[in-house]
């Protein structure tokens, strides 16, 4: 059952606002390939939470962060006195990012707030819009971080200390982005009513089947993992191969050692190593050392679990006389969505005549961690090629204002409960 407002919401939803807002946030942080870098917390960021905090108080929506740096923008119900619905994503990117990630889900989110002032719609609940603190983990470790925090999932205190490669302390960086950002502080977190974040698929399938719109039933689990190698440092025209502990050998030994323990037919396992890192990075010194990651993900816990737990073994045994030591960063079950959240997604999207494929996430989203705390589902609109976390991600003003009219007319409906 869809009501006539949460209709007539979806029908406010405005294609070229929402593509101006998406096209503006993408200025921050932009490359010359038309991509996007604008790392958590850093000048860009705060650059794109400023104009997002502008547009905001334009409205006279209510602005507030928390001691997280999760910023929130609130459109006022007509009982304030209920916890409100809420949406948002993340406006961090990937050093090699695009336009979309992350940054289409709050926009969108805020585009649901602006048809609703444009249609003169009072939902019931608040409706707010949350831009997630550090959703890529790519500068500081782990990702999705300030939704795990706000969730209870993670600790702030546990994280102050983390360093991005370059030496920055994230407790620094954060202190510095809340200063920059005169807004309420906001110290209480109540529960949301429900929550559902839009996003671009970041693969293949909604493209291939011709839809604009996924109903994401579950987010696939992941492990992360830092692997550091301590060999020793030699002179690399004199040094018998014999005589050597190569900590880059060793390292490219377990490399090659884990793909094959995790060669999968049906190509569900995903196994990644993304950072790789030798010291001194000298052509003519036997490396002493060696860091790199490990991000394996899969559907299904147990699975997820019984294969990284052979990470330290295999690391171990192809250690070539060096030291291993495994680090596991972060643990995230595989995350179903509450079947009413993605019922009323699939719902509303037949109202609007968009036809819906119900499907996994492969990938990573804050909704993850608030799943723990409310009633939470996540739309998916199609990209490129499904291309992402590289600068040539792209998508269609058409898809995204598909995503946000379904993410409208659900959050609507969830709103005037
Ligand atoms: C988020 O970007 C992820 O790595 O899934
Ligand atoms: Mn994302
Ligand atoms: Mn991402």
């Amino acid at each position: 059952m869809t009501t006539a407002s949460s209709l007539k919401a979806a029908q406010a939803v405005d294609e070229n606002r929402l593509w101006g807002r998406v096209m503006q946030m993408a200025t921050h942080g932009g490359t010359p390939k038309g991509g996007v870098n604008r790392q958590a917390l850093s000048d860009e960021d705060r650059a794109a939470r400023a104009e997002l905090t502008a547009w905001a108080k334009a409205h006279d929506f209510e602005v507030s962060q928390d001691a997280t740096a999760n910023l929130y923008i609130r459109r006022t119900g007509s009982d304030p006195s209920l916890p409100p619905v809420v949406t948002g994503s993340h406006l961090d990117s990937q050093p090699t990012g695009g336009k979309y990630d992350g940054a289409y889900g709050v926009m969108a989110g805020f585009e649901v707030l602006e048809a609703l002032e444009a249609a003169g719609i009072r939902t019931k609940r608040s409706i707010e819009v949350v831009a997630w603190m550090n959703e890529e983990g790519s500068r500081f470790q782990p990702g999705a971080m300030g939704s795990a925090i706000y969730a209870g999932k993670y600790r702030l205190a546990d994280y102050l200390e983390t360093r991005d490669p370059k030496g920055a302390v994230l407790g620094e960086e954060l202190a510095a982005t809340l200063k920059a950002l005169p807004v309420r502080e906001r110290s209480e977190a109540p529960k949301p009513a429900a929550y559902v974040e839009a996003h671009i698929e970041q693969g293949p399938i909604l493209e291939a089947k011709g839809l604009q719109i996924g109903a994401v039933t579950l987010v696939q689990g992941s492990r992360r993992y830092t692997i550091e190698i301590i060999g020793e440092e030699a002179h690399a025209g004199t040094t018998p191969l014999k005589a050597r502990k190569d900590a880059m050998k060793a390292g490219a030994a377990i490399v090659m050692a884990l793909e094959k323990a995790f060669e999968d037919p049906a190509d569900v396992v995903r196994y990644t190593v993304g950072m790789f890192q030798v010291f001194p990075g000298s052509a003519n010194t036997v490396p002493g050392r060696v860091l790199f990651s490990i991000d394996f993900r899969h559907p299904d816990k147990e699975t997820l679990v019984r294969l990284t737990s052979q990470i330290e073994g295999i690391a171990k045994a192809n250690a070539r006389g060096c030291e291993v030591t495994v680090t596991r960063i972060s643990d995230v079950s595989p995350t179903p969505f509450d079947p009413a959240i993605v019922g009323l997604v699939q719902d509303v999207a037949k109202a609007l005549s968009l036809p819906s494929h119900a499907m996994i996430s492969g990938a990573g989203h804050d909704a993850m961690h608030v799943a723990h705390l409310c009633p939470t589902g996540m739309i998916f609109v199609p990209c490129g090629r499904g291309i992402s976390h590289n600068e040539a991600e792209s998508a269609t003003p058409a898809d995204l204002a598909a995503g946000a009219r379904v993410l409208a007319a659900t959050l609507v409906e969830l709103a005037d409960r």
